[in-house]
């Protein structure tokens, strides 16, 4: 199958790719490379660096699926470059459906964000409550699968809302919670964490990537919007899975608290056969064995937020 994967240089797609090219895939790569570009040379590849907003017909030719990643992925970013964030994410996302309908593209699958339900005090957050992101970032992704619901007459769609990543990739997240706590215990022998009560799912990258993969399928009941979170902890909870595994200290700080609160149920999800393999311990076990020895030497560029305050101005040719 030729598949287009926008948001493909990064944390999920670097893994991604080589994942469908090993299933034998074609696969069309788009990404602006604001944090490099990890994918090595293959012959089913195509490799291109361009936004999203300047995607063309010859881009879309025979693609059968869109895989959408592309995103300002993360809330401060969001809030820093709001204009930017609405302008890639919606305007972006409808300028790639127009061109994918146009060029009889057959699917696109989107990765949403669990964050959309902002603060929820059901012990089930399920896919048909109502939605109240708090951050820019949060309601763009809602703007972003409400533009996609409305052409839902002309392909198939499947947004998935997926809960926080963990583990290791190639393009390195660290400003992600769990991947952020491991790094601070392995790093400075303590963690820092801001409030701690706030309840947040998580997903293992290996979940989400055959997540990905397994709903290539289509038909009427792959069709919709999907919760992917499989364990809700409390922010203190991870700190201390963390701290069984990497012995370090917690560094509780009541203010300056991130207050986004929710759980996700994803019975709907499986539902339909999927199941997940892995958990956060897998994820911070990964961490420890592929950076204990090279922790002081980490590519700046996995510090997501720090990197782009520094560079945005010259990626958004800001003035
Ligand atoms: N990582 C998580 O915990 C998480 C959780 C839920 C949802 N998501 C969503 O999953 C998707 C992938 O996230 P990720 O963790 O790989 O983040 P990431 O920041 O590593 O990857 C996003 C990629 O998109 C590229 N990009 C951004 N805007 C673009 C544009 N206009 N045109 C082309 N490329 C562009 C960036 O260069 C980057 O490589 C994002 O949409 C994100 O919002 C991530």
């Amino acid at each position: 199958m030729k598949i287009l994967i926008t948001g493909a240089c990064g944390y999920q797609g670097s893994l991604l790719i080589p994942k469908l090219l090993k299933k034998n895939h074609e696969i069309i790569a788009i990404d602006t490379q604001w944090f490099g570009n990890y994918l090595k040379k293959h012959k089913n590849l195509k490799n291109i660096k361009k936004n999203i907003l300047d995607i063309n017909k010859i881009d879309l030719k025979d693609v059968d699926t869109i895989i959408h990643l592309a995103s300002i992925a993360n809330d401060p970013m969001g809030d820093l470059v709001q204009n930017i964030t609405w302008e890639y994410s919606c305007l972006g996302t409808m300028k790639l459906l127009n061109l994918a309908i146009e060029q009889n593209v057959k699917k696109i699958i989107y990765a949403s964000s669990s964050s959309v339900y902002g603060l929820k005090k059901e012990k089930k957050v399920t896919e048909n409550l109502s939605l109240k992101p708090i951050s820019i970032y949060n309601k763009a992704k809602m703007i972003t699968e409400r533009i996609i619901l409305s052409y839902s007459d002309k392909i198939d769609f499947t947004i998935i809302r997926p809960a926080t990543v963990c583990g290791v990739s190639p393009r390195m997240r660290f400003d992600v919670s769990v991947n952020m706590m491991t790094y601070q215990a392995l790093k400075n022998g303590k963690m820092t964490v801001f409030g701690g009560n706030q309840t947040r799912p998580n997903i293992h990258m290996d979940d989400l990537l055959d997540l990905y993969i397994f709903f290539l399928k289509k038909g009427k009941k792959f069709n919709g919007i999907f919760n992917a979170g499989f364990e809700n902890l409390k922010i203190i909870e991870i700190a201390k899975r963390v701290q069984k595994i990497i012995p370090s200290k917690i560094n509780i700080i009541k203010n300056n608290i991130d207050i986004r609160d929710y759980r996700v149920d994803s019975s709907k999800l499986l539902s339909l056969g999927y199941k997940p393999k892995k958990n956060i311990n897998h994820a911070i076990n990964e961490i420890l064995i592929k950076y204990k020895k090279n922790i002081n030497n980490v590519d700046k560029k996995s510090f997501s937020i720090k990197w782009l305050k520094q560079n945005y101005k010259r990626y958004f040719n800001i003035t």
